[in-house]
């Protein structure tokens, strides 16, 4: 049976294998998905002995997005753009790496909440390794304006102009920021540690947009906040989930249908 694993360190609370293992039921494949947790520092050994014993297909979670980029021996224009890996696909020529992120992300905003980027005043909080997968697919949707916020501003003008040739990019402080805005996504690790996000007030406000690209409790804090704030408030699940299909698309050549894997985890 053709096998694939989801790799991370951390890797026991992804929820991939739950999500790839509904996509294969639905569609007939016949797969095998299982964690693996490689060394913080192992990536390439895990990798290399996984795809050696035969493995198909991998996807890629923290913090291993940037050594899966350097791993692949092929890339997809958007895994290029992105400068990070999170799918990676046995090929007779190599392994072919893959950022089905941003795509993951704009299916989600676009397919399961009925958003339009088209013309929209967008805010992207954080310029790490989440933000710069979903860049240039935001830009791609020709928003009227994309911000990149950050705490360390010098992050977010470089990431910023990195992608100013797609669209209206531009980068600036988390406390400079003004809106209004229609979406606000959150794309820093501040609740994963715990800590608050010192976004100006304003900004969250009735008729906003919030989404999280975390889910669960990380997610939380952020989302209470725009709640308060009277925000609609959405997780990043369904982003998983549309990311997932992204990666079973390029590996089995069917795109399974996501609404509802989503209403299931939801349940469960
Ligand atoms: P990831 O791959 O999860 O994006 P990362 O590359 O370490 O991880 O980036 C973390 C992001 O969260 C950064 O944008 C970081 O801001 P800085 O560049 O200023 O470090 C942001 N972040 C983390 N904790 C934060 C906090 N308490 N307030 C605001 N931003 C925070």
């Amino acid at each position: 049976m053709d096998r694939y694993v989801v790799i991370g360190n951390p890797v026991a609370h992804s929820r991939s294998p739950e999500i790839h293992a509904r996509f294969a039921r639905q569609t007939g494949e016949a797969l095998q998905y299982e964690r693996l947790e490689a060394p913080r520092d192992g990536f390439g050994a895990a990798a290399h002995a996984f795809f050696l014993g035969g493995g198909r297909g991998a996807n890629v979670t923290l913090p291993f997005k940037a050594d899966a980029f350097a791993f692949a021996s092929q890339l997809t224009p958007r895994a290029r753009l992105a400068g990070a890996v999170n799918t990676l696909a046995a090929r007779d020529d190599g392994i072919l790496g893959d950022n089905t992120d941003g795509a993951g992300l704009v299916a989600d905003l676009k397919g399961n909440l009925g958003l339009a980027l088209a013309g929209a005043r967008v805010l992207l909080v954080g310029a790490g390794g989440a933000a710069h997968g979903v860049v240039a697919p935001l830009l791609v949707e020709r928003p009227a304006r994309l911000v990149i916020a950050n705490r360390t501003s010098a992050r977010a003008r470089e990431l910023a102009a990195r992608f100013s040739a797609l669209g209206p990019v531009e980068g600036t402080g988390l406390e400079s920021v003004r809106g209004p805005f229609d979406l606000v996504v959150n794309a820093t690790s501040s609740s994963t540690h715990g800590e608050s996000l010192a976004l100006p007030d304003g900004v969250l406000a009735p008729g906003v947009v919030a989404y999280d690209m975390a889910y669960g409790p990380s997610a939380e804090p952020f989302l209470a906040r725009a709640r308060a704030a009277g925000a609609a408030a959405n997780d990043g699940l369904g982003m998983l989930v549309e990311q997932a299909a992204e990666s079973f698309l390029l590996w089995r050549g069917k795109r399974p249908a996501t609404a509802p894997v989503i209403a299931a985890l939801r349940a469960s």
